[in-house]
């Protein structure tokens, strides 16, 4: 087809912008404050709170900033137009869809309407508080990092924080391996520093997208998740390309060639403060923003982790991740869930029809190797509701002896950042299958495995008692199904007369 003339394809450019997201959330999953804030309030605000919030005039520049945004797994599934419990099959089949990613000129894209260069360039002026009381600085907590890997020519996107160390440096977590490590120490093997673009205030799915680590290019990744086509613009400063949507960018370099500095303490992500470490920083270049740009902060510790955005997105990654190693391990994998109580990433349930005997070991053993901070894997019958704490409690109760269903295995990487660990350099990893006796094909299960529930008087009809005991064996439910009873008391009466009546092992009527 000749493309002569043709117009360039429509893209969207107000519909993934995360102040349109937030406009779409009722007062019960979001807490506006219109009245000015301190930002030496705003941690206190945040802490434990089930609730998104925006603050409208936050700190002495009066900014539009907002937290927790992504700490509920209902806002999360929100974003996605899906329910809690169908977000990873969402998620997943997004995943599968191709990406469409569209490039935008610069004075199209709305998130370089400001652009702040030289000395206007000021990470102190931005909204940033400080969020634990042991915290080395403030931190800006919902960065971005998109980063081109020299080997690919792709485009890397993580999440970082950034630690304020003044109007243009911010120390940069990066002790943890991760993709964007690798490209970092390419570029210091070369001597160069390593360009990289921060979004800090996008779409939901944007930070979805920023926690996979797959060999793919990742720009692509945000336009599966969104599931629209990705408006990108280039960066002022770098060719590295950003949603032209988002709300602000940080632009600049890791140096590469100076000795890494403290950065940290900080509260992490497990609920304890994470040692000070020595890491690289980030000198800004740029700031680009939209005219009325809205800041973004991540919860991420604390004692209510599951009201943090770090362990809601950690929960969703595990969950993909650990999905995509059930399927090549066992078949009948009817859901998986990563409690976000937990940081997100170390409990992991499977709900799982076993097929044959001792498929929930196999789903265990694939569990916990597929990430090195799952650390505990529960497997249950699909009769469990994976998502409900009183139900996995129940099966562990009552499906499990310590000393047959529990699998424990040591000399695993460990995560350090976990107390118990107590310094040691590997820890241990336990799977409780939870699972009720196996039943083999024609075997039906004993009535003291079966769990109670309401009568439901199915196939109700209005035949004699001794008619419907002719029948063969019947449990009183279906004795008052049969006879139409809406009372059942009088069947008692009915059955006391009778002659010859028996009970079987399963305690259902029967007529010698
Ligand atoms: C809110 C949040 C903050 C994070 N902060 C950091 C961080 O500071 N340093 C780090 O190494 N990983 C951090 N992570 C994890 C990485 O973003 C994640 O491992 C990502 O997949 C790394 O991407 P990459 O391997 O493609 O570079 C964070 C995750 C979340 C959800």
């Amino acid at each position: 087809m000749n493309d002569v003339g043709r117009k360039p394809p429509p893209v969207d450019l107000e519909g993934f912008r995360l102040r349109r997201f937030l406009d779409t959330l009722g007062p019960e999953e979001l807490v506006r404050h219109d009245a000015p804030v301190d930002l030496a309030d705003v941690a206190g605000a945040l802490e434990g709170n089930p609730r998104a919030v925006l603050f409208s005039r936050a700190g002495p520049q009066g900014a539009e900033m907002c937290a927790n945004v992504l700490a509920s797994r209902k806002r999360m599934a929100l974003a996605f137009g899906t329910t809690p419990q169908g977000l990873l099959a969402e998620v997943l089949r997004r995943l599968k869809t191709p990406p469409e990613i569209i490039e935008v000129c610069r004075e199209a894209a709305p998130v370089q309407q400001v652009v702040l260069q030289g000395d206007d360039a000021d990470l102190t002026a931005l909204p940033v508080h400080l969020q634990h009381r042991h915290d080395g600085a403030p931190y800006i907590s919902a960065s971005i990092d998109f980063a081109l890997d020299p080997a690919t020519g792709w485009t890397n996107v993580g999440i970082r924080r950034l630690m304020l160390r003044g109007r243009r440096k911010a120390g940069v977590d990066l002790t943890v391996p991760s993709d964007l490590r690798a490209i970092l120490e390419a570029y210091t093997r070369r001597g160069e520093p390593l360009p990289v673009a921060f979004v800090i205030g996008s779409h939901p799915a944007d930070y979805v997208a920023a926690t996979m680590r797959l060999p793919v290019d990742e720009l692509g990744l945000v336009a599966s998740l969104r599931g629209a086509p990705l408006p990108v613009v280039k960066c002022i400063s770098n060719d590295i390309r950003v949603p032209a949507d988002a709300e602000y960018v940080l632009e600049g370099c890791i140096d590469t060639q100076s000795p890494p500095e403290p950065e940290g303490p900080y509260g992490e992500f497990l609920g304890y403060y994470g040692e000070v470490k020595r890491n690289p920083f980030f000198r800004l270049t740029a700031i680009t923003r939209r005219s009325d740009a809205l800041f973004q902060a991540a919860t991420i510790s604390g004692r209510s982790l599951h009201h943090t955005d770090t362990a809601q997105l950690n929960a969703l990654r595990v969950e993909a991740v650990a999905m995509s190693a059930l399927e090549t391990a066992v078949r009948g994998v009817q859901g998986v869930y990563a409690t976000a109580a937990t940081g997100g990433s170390f409990h992991v349930r499977v709900a799982l029809r076993q097929r044959v005997p001792g498929e929930a070991r196999n789903a265990i053993a694939a569990v916990m190797g597929c990430l090195a901070n799952v650390k505990h894997v529960f497997v249950v019958d699909p009769d469990i509701d994976i998502f409900s704490d009183q139900q996995i409690e129940w099966a562990l109760a009552t499906r499990f002896q310590a000393d047959r269903d529990l699998v424990v295995q040591s000399g695993y990487r460990a995560m350090p950042l976990d107390p118990s660990v107590a310094g040691e350099r590997t820890w241990a990893k336990a799977g409780f299958d939870l699972t009720l006796p196996f039943l083999t094909a024609g075997q039906s299960r004993p009535i003291s495995l079966c769990v109670p529930e309401p009568p439901r008087y199915q196939g109700g009809r209005r035949a004699s008692l001794e008619a419907a005991l002719a029948e063969g064996p019947k449990y009183f439910e279906e004795l008052m199904a049969a006879t139409g009873s809406r009372d059942g008391r009088e069947i008692v009466l009915q059955l006391d007369a009778l002659e010859g009546l028996e009970r079987d092992a399963e305690g259902r009527y029967f007529l010698k």
